[in-house]
């Protein structure tokens, strides 16, 4: 407790928390009666994924509790809809309102097929990057059991293919056929080398930058429209059960604006008697104290070993573009140094974990740890490959 380190701070101590009860006292009271009702959070039938601000159930009423181009659709009971101006239906099999990001299936399990047409324009939603693909139909007997094949566009006498690698495309140029070049969209960009992907039958991963609602749910808060006619946003924060009933809310307020005062006045008389007990104990001991020794033993100093400097160079490092887009599960902030990502800024990535923070901050972390500072994975050398990509 503070008071026994700090004994002369004893009497103001117990006086702020008295002051504290009144504060305390009208924050519980404000919020009940004065603040704006946002909207509910709903649900599509029996799935568990919440819609709230900025999507909503198109059809809902009222409607202006979603933001423009987040309408979404329930189908069958449980499957929510997304419908993509220019590439139709898309089935949403996550959405993280924290990092602001959606995830998207098809409904006929062919991902290739639908990112041979993608586009987002007209909608809210972009991909962290964008990565060109080349498209390949080749004869079966070329790729038999040789090669990653896309099932769902091949059929018995033809596969296809697809490679970020312009390079292997190129090399099957002789007995296949390029079908297309396509950007599609990627949460992260790919350095397969040369190999065929898979990974485009993958979800598909985009995100939104409008309305910004990730730190507010970040705190707890609900994010909505500051008005009916306002396109502000603002963050909401109310108690979780404050709408059962006027008469169960006034009955509340009455128990917490007796409750909380009587407790803190409780802890305030008990932290005060702990200060005077602890006042004449530590005046006793500061006397013994002097002639003890073994108080101020040195502390051992820990044998730190990180990531070699050849090992930490071999990560991705990124310059970041005007976007400031960072790719992976990652925010706007380094998580080291806490400061806000700013364009130009060079960032590092951990290869496995994706986790990207400032060279400098991750540089001088690797140098004395071998884990991530966000997941705690260790990070190994392999398959990282050094160079510099401009974002
Ligand atoms: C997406 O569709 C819009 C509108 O039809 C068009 O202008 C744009 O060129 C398309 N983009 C791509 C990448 O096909
Ligand atoms: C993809 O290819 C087009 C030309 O086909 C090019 O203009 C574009 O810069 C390429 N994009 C990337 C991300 O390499
Ligand atoms: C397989 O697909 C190709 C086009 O990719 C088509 O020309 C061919 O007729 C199809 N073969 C069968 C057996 O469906
Ligand atoms: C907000 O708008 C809805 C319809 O758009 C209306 O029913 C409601 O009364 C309005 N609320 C206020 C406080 O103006």
């Amino acid at each position: 407790m503070v008071c026994f380190l700090y004994p002369e701070t004893c009497p103001s101590l117990a006086s702020v928390l008295l002051n504290m009860d009144i504060l305390i006292f009208f924050s519980f009271l404000f919020p009940l009666i004065y603040a704006a009702e946002p909207c509910s959070t709903t649900k599509c039938g029996k799935n568990e994924i919440p819609i709230q601000f900025p999507f909503q159930l198109e059809g809902k009423l009222p409607e202006n509790c979603g933001y423009p181009g987040f309408n979404l659709g329930c189908k069958s009971q449980n499957t929510i809809v997304l419908k993509l101006p220019y590439s139709g239906e898309f089935f949403v099999r996550d959405i993280n309102y924290l990092d602001q990001q959606i995830y998207l299936y098809d409904p006929d399990n062919c991902i290739p097929k639908r990112l041979l047409s993608f586009n987002l324009s007209g909608s809210p939603f972009l991909a962290a990057f964008h990565q060109n693909y080349t498209f390949l139909n080749c004869p079966t007997q070329v790729t038999k059991s040789r090669f990653t094949t896309i099932d769902c566009l091949s059929n018995s006498t033809n596969s296809v293919l697809a490679t970020s690698s312009m390079s292997l495309a190129n090399s099957m140029a002789s007995s296949c056929q390029i079908i297309t070049i396509f950007p599609v969209p990627v949460s992260w960009p790919a350095k397969y080398g040369e190999t065929f992907s898979a990974d485009l039958e993958d979800d598909i991963q985009l995100t939104w930058y409008t309305p910004q609602c990730g730190d507010c749910e970040a705190e707890g808060g609900i994010c909505g429209f500051k008005s009916n006619n306002s396109k502000e946003i603002d963050c909401f924060h109310l108690p979780k059960s404050g709408t059962s009933g006027n008469g169960l809310q006034v009955f509340k307020i009455l128990c917490l604006s007796i409750a909380i005062p009587a407790v803190s006045c409780a802890i305030g008389i008990a932290v005060f008697t702990c200060c005077l007990d602890s006042r004449r104990r530590a005046r006793e001991n500061s006397t013994r104290r002097s002639t003890d020794p073994s108080a101020v033993l040195p502390q051992p100093v820990p044998v730190v070993t990180g990531l070699d400097e050849s090992t930490i160079e071999s990560y991705q490092k990124l310059v970041l573009g005007e976007s400031r887009r960072i790719p992976g599960p990652n925010d706007s902030t380094c998580p080291i140094c806490l400061s806000e990502y700013l364009s130009k800024d060079t960032i590092r990535c951990i290869p496995e974990c994706k986790h990207c923070f400032h060279a400098e901050c991750i540089d001088e972390w690797l140098r004395m740890n071998t884990t991530c500072p966000v997941c705690r994975n260790s990070p190994s050398a392999e398959d990282a490959n050094s160079h510099t990509d401009i974002v």
